[in-house]
């Protein structure tokens, strides 16, 4: 048994773990010996990740296919995963929506507030309930660089990630006196389907560059437990020091609109 799995195991739950960084977090957390609970909304998807993972790993694997906007999700969770104990919580699914805040429709800008921001706080409360009596136990949030000042073209996504990135940093502090450690990731552009979907052309040079989801899971993990927050890849770290602590907090808002503006055309 790894140092890791017995500080974070014996189960793992991780969401939006059929593809991108869900499904490496929970191939690198099968590599430390975690058996996993993956949940995700697409059950083809999930079912290759979990036939792939149980072909290479020999660990328990409990996939859950399940909606995070469902208003009443954690009952049928708690249904589906039954006594197993979770000593590790990754809050990694989310989803968002590029246009003008007021074209894009509200019921979607109501599911990103689901997804990205309620159903991690539903999560982190139950599960870290739990770990809290054990006295053991991690969770991550997965937050975004478009979380640390408003992006525009992004509006109720990069909230979502400051939600995720304030509370994420409010828990380290609490939970860490009942040995839980909490850690925010503020992840820049990862190669993942999702951010793919979003960036047609993934060859265009962008700064910060693109970096693999393997690397992004990678330094997540090895930040567990010794801060409260890590920012995955030199560049991403680079820009987020420019963003935060030398630019004024207006100058990085329209900076950050302006490339929102030149990568998706939002402007009018
Ligand atoms: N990739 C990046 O550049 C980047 C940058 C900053 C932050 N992040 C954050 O990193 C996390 C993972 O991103 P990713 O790029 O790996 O995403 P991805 O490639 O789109 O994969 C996310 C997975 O979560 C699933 N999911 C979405 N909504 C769900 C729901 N309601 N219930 C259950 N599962 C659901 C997705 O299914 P569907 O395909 O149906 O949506 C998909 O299988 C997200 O929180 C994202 O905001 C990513």
């Amino acid at each position: 048994m790894s140092t890791f799995s017995k500080k974070y195991g014996p189960w793992a739950l991780v969401t939006g773990a059929a593809m991108g960084l869900g499904a490496e977090f929970a191939r690198q957390l099968a590599g430390f010996g975690l058996d996993l609970i993956l949940v995700d909304i697409q059950p083809e998807a999930l079912k290759k990740t979990t036939e792939s993972l149980t072909r290479d790993f020999n660990i328990n694997i409990r996939p859950v296919i399940l909606d995070l906007a469902g208003q009443d999700f954690l009952p049928s969770l708690l249904a589906a995963i039954g006594n197993l104990e979770v000593g590790l919580l990754v809050n990694n699914a989310g989803i968002s929506a590029i246009g003008h805040f007021l074209d894009v429709p509200l019921e979607k800008h109501l599911s990103i507030l689901d997804i990205n921001a309620r159903a991690p706080l539903i999560l982190a409360h139950h599960f870290g309930g739990l770990m809290r009596g054990r006295k053991h136990g991690g969770i991550i949030f997965v937050s975004s660089m478009s979380g640390l000042a408003g992006t525009s073209y992004v509006g109720e996504y990069s909230a979502t990630k400051a939600h995720d990135l304030v509370l994420s940093e409010a828990l380290w502090q609490e939970l860490r006196l009942s040995n839980v450690d909490v850690l925010a990731t503020i992840v820049g552009a990862a190669d993942t389907p999702g951010w793919r979907a979003e960036n047609p052309n993934p060859d265009t040079k962008t700064w910060p560059p693109v970096i693999s989801a393997e690397d992004t899971v990678r330094e997540t993990l090895t930040a567990l437990g010794k801060k409260p927050s890590v920012v995955p890849g030199a560049q991403n770290r680079l820009a987020t020091f420019l963003t935060t602590r030398l630019l004024s907090r207006k100058a990085a808002i329209e900076i950050m609109g302006k490339v929102m503006e030149k990568r998706y055309g939002t402007d009018e």
